[in-house]
């Protein structure tokens, strides 16, 4: 049975809500991930696709090419050869309190969009020289491990297996353990060649984060994505001395909730004052964190983007010169870290310019866009040719429940998609 993609998303609704804040909390490896990844390979299989689990927790949902195709890849053996395959995709996975539609859109209208492929092969106006895979990656919001898109990091080679594996989330779980947890084996983690050297493009679709498209209500509902914003994360850990907060007094502490709460200010200010950058404080913690308590250490996360990586290097060592201050000011130490950091990535450009012309047709005046968020399309890019496609979110809110999609635009990009898949499909091989 065949879903539009606004009945595809309706399937999810009530999957890992969040009573907090609103929105959803679907954490990488855990249950409400699994769960939408049970229901997409539930809707793969019943558009007879073959599903593979690959080593590094990425799920692959292969439509092979029909033992009919000519001059292309097909297969008379009983394994398809899946050589130069197209892949399209996103995550499920969320931020605490996230959007609807970050991740499980691309997903839904990868779904969609093969429906409506399907139907043209049918019929025969649709004559593939290419296999079509949908990948689902884990962990793409490092919301649980700290390390964003680590299934596209593992199998590019980004990260060490043994830097991944070691990553603890909030309550000291390993990644190690929670890729155990579902079933992986974390020996046979890591870079992967051979299996990217079979994909010759990745096209992932994503809402919009921005208010680029949400502007113009009657201008094109999608657009296509230029470049990646760099951007990196750092852990500083301020520590000083835990105490009492009715005993001590006030001239008397080394209290490192001062220098935290300073440097977030300072975070701010210096950011603000370097033109295209942008700095965020979003998760802080005070060890132990009680009302009365003066806390031992508070570990503040930093993320920063900016478009040249010279820059971001700067200002984040100005960061550093000013918490090493703040923190000496109440008699504190502080360390920094660095948990990650992604160059600024720019697309394919012929790939883009493909896309342009491919979603032209459904969207007249289409532009490019640069995205100021980062996906796995944006660690594909440096092995395999990638490319996006944004669809429009009126609000321009995104990693918050206000994240909105309209069922309409919603179609528009699986129409999108689907011709610049349909395009891509039925490239002659160049071999
Ligand atoms: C992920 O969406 C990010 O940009 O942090
Ligand atoms: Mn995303
Ligand atoms: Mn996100």
């Amino acid at each position: 049975m065949t879903k539009n993609v606004a009945q595809l998303m309706g399937d999810l609704e009530s999957i890992g809500r969040d009573p907090l804040r609103g929105g959803y909390s679907r954490p990488g490896f855990g249950t409400h991930e699994l769960t939408l990844l049970e229901w997409f390979v539930a809707e793969a299989e019943s558009r007879g696709l073959d599903i593979e689990r690959d080593r590094n927790g990425i799920t692959w949902a292969w439509w092979d090419l029909p033992e009919t195709a000519t001059g292309s890849a097909a297969d008379s053996g009983d394994k398809p050869n899946r050589a130069h395959a197209i892949a399209t995709g996103s995550h499920l996975d969320s931020v605490p309190g996230g959007g609807a539609f970050d991740g499980p859109l691309g997903v839904a209208s990868a779904l969609a969009s093969l429906d409506q492929l399907q139907e043209q092969e049918r019929n025969g106006t649709l004559r593939r020289t290419r296999p079509l895979v949908i990948a689902v990656f884990p962990e793409e919001e490092g919301s649980r491990f700290g390390v964003a898109c680590l299934g596209s990091r593992l199998i590019t080679g980004a990260i060490s297996p043994q830097r991944a594996l070691a990553l603890t989330d909030r309550d000291g779980s390993s990644f190690a353990d929670a890729a155990r947890a579902v079933g992986l084996n974390p020996e046979h983690m890591g870079a992967d060649p051979a299996r990217l050297s079979g994909l010759d493009a990745f096209l992932e679709l994503h809402v919009e984060q921005g208010k680029f498209l949400g502007k113009d209500p009657l201008g094109p509902a999608v657009a296509v994505a230029s470049s990646i914003l760099g951007h990196g994360r750092w852990r500083f850990s301020f520590a000083g001395q835990g105490n009492h907060a009715g005993t001590t007094l006030m001239a008397d502490r080394h209290d490192p909730m001062i220098a935290a709460a300073a440097f977030v200010v300072a975070v701010r200010d210096e950011v603000s004052a370097e033109s295209g950058a942008r700095g965020t404080v979003g998760r802080l913690e005070p060890i132990p964190g009680g009302t009365n308590v003066v806390a031992s250490r508070v570990d503040v996360w930093l993320d920063v983007r900016h478009p040249d990586d010279v820059v971001t290097a700067g200002l984040v060592e100005r960061l550093h010169h000013r918490a090493t201050a703040l923190a000496d000011a109440e008699g504190c130490t502080v360390t920094m870290s660095e948990e990650s950091m992604t160059g600024t990535v720019n697309f394919d450009g012929g790939l883009a310019r493909g896309l342009l012309n491919s979603v032209e047709r459904v969207a007249p005046g289409t532009q490019l866009l640069p995205s100021g968020a980062g996906h796995d399309a944006g660690i594909l890019a440096s092995v395999i040719p990638t490319g996006m496609i944004f669809t429009r979110n009126p609000t321009g809110i995104s990693h918050a429940p206000e994240e909105y999609v309209e069922d309409a635009d919603a179609q528009h990009g699986v129409d999108a998609l689907t011709l610049a898949l349909a395009d891509l499909l039925t490239e002659e091989l160049q071999n």
